[in-house]
């Protein structure tokens, strides 16, 4: 997933690290960080930093079940550049 924060680029993993859910299919970016809509895992866009594992408000007894499932990881992070207009990433 490529992520325009104030005019830098970022590249990072496509798939959620909990279950593997496409980040592009309804992830949410707020506060340098991305949400993933499934579990509401969030991790940092610049850093891939994990900061909260499948909480799932809406039932947190779910989240906390569905988070003990999968080890928790970061999220890749990839470096970029900007080339003759063009994004470019190093993977
Ligand atoms: S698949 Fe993304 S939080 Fe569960």
């Amino acid at each position: 997933m490529i992520v325009n924060m104030k005019g830098h680029f970022h590249a990072t993993d496509g798939l959620c690290k909990h279950m593997k859910w496409p980040l592009s299919w309804g992830g949410k970016l707020k506060d340098g960080c991305v949400t993933c809509p499934l579990h509401q895992t969030t991790h940092c866009i610049s850093d891939g930093s994990l900061v909260e594992w499948a909480p799932f408000p809406l039932f947190p007894p779910y989240g906390r079940l569905v988070g003990s499932m999968v080890s928790k990881k970061d999220l890749g992070i990839f470096e970029t550049r900007v080339e003759d207009g063009f994004v470019q990433v190093l993977i």
